[in-house]
């Protein structure tokens, strides 16, 4: 099996329900049902979807943070059974992720000096991941003196300096500001493209999906629910919003999502 790929197979997922004495045992519903997917290394592939549809269910199920109920998660051919070094993840929430009492340097350096790296082997990871991400003038600021958007960079950083195959970004950018995101959203793009990573990007917004995506994965609405079509984007980067082809997409996109929902 080639490196960096993702196959899943017939996957299924249902949460437990809490039980006790006063709530017996009741059945959830499923929350994913029959997942089938292929993602070939190095590709940018976006997950669509309406919230609460499953999309952070599924890239926990990869990331490795959670079981499945049964079927197949194949990371590079083995079976994903816990978290690991060639998937970093950044998440929504930055405030969450960050340690505020470490500096931006710390915080990438965290991660290494856990896996035992000394502090020479650390060095130059850390200033070549905050070099990539553009926060090298920023290595001894703390975390509370950063914009949202450095925020996220640094969560980035911090995933690049372990050098996973695979990046797994969960609406990493839903909570900046218009221009802001736009800014991330290029930034992204151009770490894809200088380290060649197999990128997975959730998000519910159709125009995100559009500005970043090689490939669209649309989930079908909740419960129970599926991947109906995956719609292969091949016109180059940077992309044009304003574009035809931009608009045409957005469109497409637009309709697989009609507003009340079905
Ligand atoms: N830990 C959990 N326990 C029970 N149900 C959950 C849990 N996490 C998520 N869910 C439910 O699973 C469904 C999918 O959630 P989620 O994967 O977060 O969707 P999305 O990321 O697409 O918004 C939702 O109905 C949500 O309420
Ligand atoms: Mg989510």
């Amino acid at each position: 099996m080639i490196k960096n790929s993702i196959e899943l197979k017939h996957v299924f997922k249902k949460y437990q329900a809490p039980t006790s004495f006063f709530a017996p045992k009741k059945e959830n519903p499923f929350v994913l049902q029959d997942i089938n997917l292929k993602i070939a290394p190095g590709e940018f592939h976006i997950f669509l979807g309406r919230s609460g549809c499953g999309k952070s269910t599924l890239l926990n199920i990869i990331a490795g943070f959670l079981p499945k109920t049964s079927g197949q998660v194949l990371v590079n051919g083995h079976e994903v059974a816990a978290p690991g070094r060639d998937r970093g993840v950044v998440f929504q929430n930055a405030d969450a992720a960050i340690f505020p009492w470490l500096t931006v340097y710390e915080n990438v350096s965290y991660g290494l000096k856990m896996q035992h790296f000394s502090e020479k082997e650390r060095t130059p990871i850390v200033n070549q991941s905050l070099k990539l991400v553009g926060l090298d003038q920023h290595a001894n600021k703390y975390p509370y003196e950063l914009s949202g958007g450095m925020k996220q960079r640094v969560q980035i950083a911090r995933s690049i300096s372990n050098d996973p195959d695979i990046l797994i970004l969960d609406e990493p950018f839903g909570a900046l500001d218009a221009q802001t995101r736009r800014i991330m959203q290029d930034e992204l793009i151009r770490i894809w493209q200088k380290t060649k990573k197999t990128i997975l990007f959730v998000t519910h917004d159709i125009q995100e999906a559009a500005y970043l995506g090689q490939k669209i994965s649309i989930f079908s609405p909740a419960p129970a629910s599926n991947i109906y079509k995956t719609i292969t984007v091949d016109y180059p980067y940077p992309r044009n919003v304003f574009s035809k082809d931009n608009e045409q997409l957005v469109t497409e996109l637009n309709n697989y999502f009609p507003i009340g929902g079905r």
